[in-house]
C-alpha cells in the first residue's frame, strides 16, 4: 500500500465495499453527527465522504479546514436514504480505521466554496486557494483537456509543433510591446511577442508547411473583460493554402475542443458571412446569431420625411436604420436609458416606437411622421402590438453599430447552451483613424484580395481575412499572408512607412520573402476565450490559473514591483528624475 493513497477518491464506488483503501487529501467539510464526524476528503479529482469515530481516532478533534490528511479505511455501502446522487462517489462512505494529519492550515481568509461571491482582489491574492474551490479546480481541467484534444487534432492532420522565441525584435501587432532590457547589450531592448506572427510566417518559408504551437503572446494593452496582458492563442500556419485550408484546420481544432468539453458534435463547415453582410445585419463584427433581431434597411420610406433629424441624416450621405427588439413595455425611464446607451455606442440620439394595442405607434416623433412612412416602418419591421421598434439614423458604420450595440443588450437566446460558430470573411484591409490616418485592421501582412484596387481605393480594399466568432465573442482571426516583398512594400506605403523605415524595421523579414517564400496563411484563436466560453463563464480570468487585476497586478505577488538599484546599473538604466522620486515617497509612505 502506498504512503499516502491507494485510490483516488473518484475511484471510490460500489464495487470496491469491503475494501481497505487509503485516500489522501483536505478536508473540505465537517459534520458531527450523534458523535461522529463527517469529513469531505477532497483531492484533486474529487470528493468521498470519510466516517471517523472519535473514540476510536481521537486527533479527528485537531483537524480544522484544509488540513491535509491520509485516511485508511474500509469502503461501505451508504445507508438507504443519505445516497448523494450530486456526488461521484455518493454511493459509498469510508470508515477510517487510520488517521494521519499531514499538514495544518490557517484559517481560511474566505470559504472555498462555490456558493459565497468573494472579492476577486481577495480570490487572486490567495489564488492557490481560489483554485482549490471545485469550480475553478473544473476550469483548470478543462482548459487541460481542451489543448490536450486540439493537440492531438492537429497532430493526427500532420502539423509539426514548433515553439518560437519569446524575447524577439519588436514586431508591429496593433498592441504596444512588452520590452524586456539586455544586460549584455545596454541600452538594447527585446520585446515580448505579441503574437508569434512573423516566426511561423519564416517557418513556412522555411519549409515547415504545417505548423502549430499553443503561444503565449503578450500586449501591453488596456484592460477589458476578455483580455489580459499575456494570454495563450492556439497559432496555425500552412503552406500551399487558401483560405479553406486554414479554415478547415481551424474547425477541426474547435470542434475538437468542443466534443472534449461539451461533449456534442459541431457541424462542419461553419456557416460564412461576409464582414459586409455582418455589419449590416448584426452591426458588428462579432454577431452573436443565436437570435434574431436583425438590422434592416429603412432609408427608403422615409426618403422624403418631414422629420428632422431623418432628413438631414440622408441628406448628409447617412442611413436609417431599426430593430423590432421585441415584446416589451418601455416606461419612460426604460425609454431614456436606451437613448442614453445610444449616445454611449456613438450614436446622436434614438427613436424609440412602441406598438400600441390598436397599431399605433406611441413615440416622441409620432407626430412627425406620415401615415405611409408608419405602416411602412411596421410592415419592414414585421412589427405587431406590444413590439418595440428603435430606429437609428446616421452615418452607415455608426448607426449600425448603435443598433448591434442595443441588439446584443436586449437580446437573449433562446437556448443559453447552443454554440454558435461562424466565419466573418471579407474583412477591410484598413481602418480610417478618427483623424483619417488609414491603420491596418487585423496587421500589416495581410494579402489584399486585389493589389490594384487597394492602391486606388484603400479605403474600400478587401483583405484575404477571416474572424471566428462564437456566441458573439471573437476568438480568433486569421489571413492569407502576403508571400512578395513588393506587395509588402505596397501595404506599408499606404500605412506611411516608407522604403527606408520599412527596411530598418523589418529588413531582415523582408529579406527573407525573397527566398521562394510558399503561398501561406494562418490563424490564431484565444485558448482563454475558448475555454472561457465552452465553461460558460463571463471572464477569460476564470479559466487562467493566475490571472492579473484589471490594472495589470498580480495581488499574490505583487508583480510589477521595482528592483533593486544594483540590477539597474547592471542593465544600464537610470529611472527618469520624477519616476524615481515617485517611487522614493510611494517607499517611504509604506515604510511608516
Ligand atoms: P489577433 O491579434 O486577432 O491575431 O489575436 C488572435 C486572438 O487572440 C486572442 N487575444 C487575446 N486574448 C486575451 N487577451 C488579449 N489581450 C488578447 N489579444 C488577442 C483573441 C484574438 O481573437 N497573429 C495574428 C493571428 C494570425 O493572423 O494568424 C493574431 O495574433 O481571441
Ligand atoms: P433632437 O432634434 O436632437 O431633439 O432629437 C429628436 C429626437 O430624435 C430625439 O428622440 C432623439 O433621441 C432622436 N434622434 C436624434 N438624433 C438621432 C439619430 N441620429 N438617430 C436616431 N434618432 C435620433
Amino acid at each position: 500500500m502506498s504512503r499516502y493513497r491507494t485510490h483516488f477518491t473518484t475511484e471510490l464506488g460500489p464495487d470496491l465495499v469491503g475494501q481497505r483503501v487509503r485516500v489522501a487529501g483536505w478536508v473540505a467539510r465537517r459534520r458531527d453527527h450523534g458523535g461522529i464526524a463527517f469529513l469531505d476528503i477532497r483531492d484533486g479529482k474529487g470528493i468521498v465522504q470519510v466516517v471517523v469515530d472519535p473514540a476510536r481516532l481521537p486527533q479527528v478533534d485537531d483537524l480544522r479546514m484544509e488540513y491535509t490528511v491520509t485516511i485508511e479505511g474500509e469502503v461501505t455501502a451508504r445507508p438507504e436514504g443519505t445516497v448523494n446522487p450530486d456526488l461521484v462517489t455518493g454511493e459509498i462512505e469510508v470508515q477510517a480505521s487510520h488517521l494521519e494529519i499531514l499538514s495544518p492550515s490557517e484559517p481560511l481568509p474566505f470559504m472555498l466554496d462555490d456558493r459565497t461571491d468573494i472579492d476577486e482582489r481577495l480570490r487572486l491574492q490567495y489564488r492557490y486557494l481560489d483554485l482549490r474551490r471545485p469550480r475553478m479546480a473544473a476550469n483548470l481541467r478543462a482548459r487541460s483537456r481542451a489543448t490536450a484534444a486540439i493537440r492531438r487534432a492537429l497532430d493526427d492532420l500532420g502539423f509539426l509543433e514548433v515553439e518560437t522565441p519569446t524575447l524577439i525584435r519588436s514586431t508591429p501587432e496593433g498592441a504596444r510591446d512588452m520590452l524586456v532590457p539586455s544586460r549584455l547589450r545596454q541600452g538594447s531592448f527585446y520585446a515580448l511577442p505579441q503574437s508569434p506572427q512573423l516566426f511561423k510566417q519564416l517557418l513556412m518559408i522555411a519549409g515547415v508547411e504545417r505548423y502549430f504551437q499553443i503561444a503565449r503572446c503578450y500586449r501591453d494593452e488596456d484592460f477589458r473583460a476578455d483580455r489580459q496582458v499575456e494570454f495563450t492563442q492556439l497559432d496555425l500556419e500552412g503552406s500551399f493554402w487558401e483560405a479553406e485550408d486554414v479554415q478547415a484546420a481551424i474547425e477541426a481544432a474547435l470542434v475538437a475542443a468542443t466534443r472534449e468539453l461539451r461533449g456534442v458534435e459541431i457541424p462542419t463547415p461553419f456557416p460564412r458571412l461576409s464582414w459586409h453582410e455582418a455589419m449590416e445585419r448584426y452591426g458588428t463584427d462579432k454577431p452573436d446569431i443565436r437570435f434574431g433581431m436583425e438590422i434592416v434597411d429603412l432609408s427608403d420610406i422615409f426618403a422624403s420625411t418631414e422629420f428632422g433629424v431623418f432628413a438631414s441624416a440622408l441628406a448628409n450621405g447617412g442611413t436609417i436604420r431599426g430593430i423590432n427588439a421585441g415584446q416589451r413595455t418601455l416606461s419612460r425611464a426604460e425609454a431614456d436609458a436606451l437613448v442614453e446607451r445610444a449616445k454611449q455606442l456613438g450614436g446622436k440620439g434614438l427613436v424609440w416606437m412602441q406598438v400600441e394595442a390598436d397599431g399605433s405607434l406611441r413615440s416622441p416623433v409620432a407626430k412627425f411622421l406620415s401615415e405611409t412612412e408608419a405602416t411602412g416602418l411596421k410592415e419592414r419591421l414585421g412589427a405587431v402590438a406590444g413590439d418595440v421598434l428603435l430606429i437609428a439614423a446616421d452615418r452607415w458604420k455608426t448607426a449600425l453599430e448603435v443598433l448591434g450595440g442595443l441588439r446584443n443588450d436586449l437580446g437573449r437566446p433562446k437556448n443559453h447552451d447552443e454554440l454558435a460558430f461562424l466565419w466573418v470573411t471579407d474583412f477591410p484591409m484598413f481602418e480610417e483613424d478618427d483623424d483619417g490616418t488609414l491603420t491596418f485592421s487585423h496587421h500589416p501582412f495581410t494579402m489584399p484580395q486585389d493589389v490594384e484596387a487597394m492602391q486606388r481605393s484603400p479605403q474600400t480594399a478587401l483583405a484575404h481575412a477571416y474572424d471566428v466568432v462564437l456566441n458573439g465573442v471573437e476568438l480568433g482571426s486569421g489571413s492569407i499572408r502576403i508571400h512578395d516583398p513588393e506587395t509588402q512594400q505596397k501595404v506599408f506605403d499606404i500605412l506611411g512607412i516608407d522604403r527606408e523605415s520599412a527596411e530598418r524595421r523589418f529588413g531582415w523579414f523582408l529579406e527573407a520573402l525573397r527566398y521562394g517564400t510558399p503561398p501561406h496563411g494562418g490563424f490564431a484563436f484565444g485558448i482563454d476565450r475558448l475555454v472561457m466560453v465552452l465553461q460558460n463563464e463571463a471572464s477569460i480570468r476564470e479559466v487562467m490559473p493566475f490571472p492579473k487585476t484589471q490594472t495589470g497586478v498580480d495581488p499574490l505577488t505583487s508583480a510589477p514591483a521595482p528592483v533593486d538599484e544594483a540590477q539597474l546599473v547592471e542593465l544600464g538604466i537610470q529611472l527618469r528624475p520624477e519616476v524615481a522620486a515617485a517611487l522614493a515617497q510611494a517607499e517611504a509612505q509604506a515604510g511608516e
